[in-house]
């Protein structure tokens, strides 16, 4: 087992009532976890306590949190930042906030790599260059070249992606990776997506609250509603065999595309 959650409970601030209460699931190495809910139901918070990235006054409580054999409460700082960024990492809603707009993205990335290994300048900005192909963006010397403004959120994307998969994590975190992308490239960045982890064995645990790219990713399916867990289990027992009303009501409004509904 590669990430063990038994009855995870986040709070905001000491006298509030938890956001997240009672979140359990299992993932292998190499699965796919997709977690869907509406805006508010928690699923930011899960994936920021995972990596110990909790703002706002927020603290976890788990019975178990056991993340490749190692306990996550009980990492010291210095072991996040072995974790982090290597065995763990992390794609965010839109990868150019993540970096810094006066700075190209070559620096950004060859610093990112120096961080997390011995390799010299010129071997990183080749590993950067290798990771920029691999996720089909052509060019590369031109990419980290360039500043954040001057590519499309599509390309965007595709660099926090090959920037986060660089060191082949375990597990890679991505919280609405493609949302603020149109619906074109987002079908494109999910099957990049699914290609390079399932290509290299990196488990995810993908955030979304488009349940249909969510049936069409994940292993398994966790449902939350209101902080809680509402269906949790391998995604087709679910798409067949949904426990919550909830559930029941998500699957209902997926469209139906081209005649063929999409779950
Ligand atoms: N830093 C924070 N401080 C206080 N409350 C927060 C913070 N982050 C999230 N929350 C609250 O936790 C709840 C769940 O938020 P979130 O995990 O972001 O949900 P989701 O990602 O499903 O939209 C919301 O009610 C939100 O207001
Ligand atoms: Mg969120």
């Amino acid at each position: 087992m590669l990430l063990t959650v038994e009855d995870l409970s986040v709070s905001y601030g000491k006298d509030k009532p938890p956001t997240v209460t009672g979140v359990s699931f299992y993932l292998n190495e190499g699965e796919v976890l997709a977690i869907v809910g509406e805006s508010g139901s928690g699923k930011t918070t899960v994936i920021r306590a995972l990596l110990n990235a909790l703002g706002g006054g927020g603290h976890f409580q788990a019975e178990k949190m056991l993340f490749n054999g190692q306990n996550l409460p009980e990492l010291s700082a210095s072991d996040w930042r072995n974790l982090r960024g290597k065995e763990l990492s992390m794609i965010f809603q839109d990868s150019g906030n993540m970096m810094n707009p006066v700075h190209t993205i070559g620096k950004q990335f060859v610093e990112y790599i120096q961080t997390h290994s011995d390799l010299g300048k010129k071997a990183a900005y080749d590993l950067a260059a290798e990771m920029l192909t691999r996720m089909n963006l052509p060019n590369p010397e031109n990419i980290l070249r360039s500043y954040t403004f001057e590519l499309s959120g599509g390309m965007r994307q595709r660099v926090g992606i090959a920037m986060a998969i660089t060191f082949q994590p375990k597990l890679l975190l991505a919280d609405e990776p493609t949302s603020a992308l149109d619906v074109t490239t987002q079908a494109q960045i999910v099957g990049e997506l699914l290609f390079v982890t399932k290509g290299s064995g990196t488990a995810m645990i993908m955030v979304t609250h488009n349940l249909g790219v969510a049936s069409y990713m994940a292993d398994k399916l966790m449902v939350m509603k209101s902080g809680r867990v509402v269906d949790y289990g391998k995604t087709e027992e679910i798409l067949q065999n949904p426990q919550s009303d909830y559930t029941k009501t998500l699957l209902k409004a997926v469209p139906e595309i081209g005649g063929v509904r999409f779950v």
